[in-house]
């Protein structure tokens, strides 16, 4: 048998034609969700994410702002444009682009997001808030991820969730969003001895190690959840994740293509995010 494909361009989709009726609901009690993203030099990867960020609030209704800034910018210009972006009361979500140019301290960058507006969920208190399970803006890819697996149809309560991948971005907070959903959760990493043992043992089995097709079919457990958070380009010019999908696709039960699978939803779960930010801003229940 197959595996289920899940299909998070679809997902993506879907959800997004439910938040263009969320954010149009939202303008009926005079609230405009708004979403500042900031770009500090030339990257050219970062300036097509920026583009996408972007594209997705114009098609949702969102406002968004944009603030291109040079390479040469100093840190003390930027912190002023975070202070004036947390008091504006018409942006309720504020995005730093990442990486940063080298001169300017990314941490301290970060710090000065005030955390009602933090859509990145990459702030301290963020962080601190989603382990200890307060309310809080999710960080997006681990929070699309979650959707994904909800929306595969697995209940995820009691199930062995193997991440593998420490990453701040990625694997600890999707640990804790899966402990936070009642698996049981193990998280493997560069140094584990023993990861293949591990990995299948898993009935979840997510995969964020930047790796191309590093993970085969000999670390999945039949049946399995197969995640792959991975975007690699090979020498062909082709995209592959960090899962071999061909060699996985018999053993798995379910599992994410690339592309079109985790990829799709990260700027799907920003404009959740920045919706929630504005609700929450203007004490608007759901
Ligand atoms: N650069 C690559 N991914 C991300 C992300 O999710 N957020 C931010 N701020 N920068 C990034």
């Amino acid at each position: 048998m197959s595996a289920q494909v899940i299909e998070g361009k679809k997902v993506s989709q879907q959800m997004r034609q439910e938040m263009i009726e969320e954010v149009a609901k939202l303008k009926t009690k005079g609230v405009v969700p708004g979403l500042a993203v900031v770009l500090v030099g030339e990257d050219p990867a970062s300036r097509v994410y920026v583009g996408s960020k972007e594209k997705a609030c114009i098609q949702l209704g969102i406002y968004s702002e944009v603030h291109r800034l040079a390479e040469q910018t100093s840190e003390e210009e930027l912190l002023a444009l975070i202070h004036g972006l947390n008091e504006n009361p018409a942006v309720h979500g504020i995005l730093v682009q990442l990486p940063l140019p080298k001169h300017i301290n990314e941490k301290a960058v970060i710090d000065a997001i005030k955390v009602e507006k933090d859509v990145d969920g990459f702030h301290p208190q963020s962080v601190g808030n989603l382990v200890i399970g307060d309310d809080s803006l999710l960080p997006c890819t681990p929070a699309g991820i979650i959707e994904l697996i909800k929306r595969s149809g697995t209940n995820i309560s009691g199930k062995h969730a193997v991440v593998i991948g420490r990453s701040n971005i990625v694997g600890k907070p999707v640990a804790m969003l899966l402990l936070r959903e009642h698996a049981t959760v193990t998280i493997c990493h560069s140094r584990t001895s023993n990861m293949k043992e591990l990995a299948k043992q898993a009935d979840i089995l997510v995969v964020a190690i930047g790796k191309a097709k590093a993970i085969d079919s000999d670390y999945v457990k039949p049946g399995a959840v197969v995640i792959d958070v991975g975007i690699n380009r090979l020498d062909n010019g082709k995209l592959a994740g960090d899962v071999d999908y061909e060699d996985c696709l018999e053993a798995a039960g379910a599992i994410t293509p690339v592309p079109g699978g985790v990829g799709p939803m990260t700027i799907t779960m920003l404009m959740n995010n920045t919706i929630t930010a504005a609700r929450r801003i203007n004490g608007i229940e759901v």
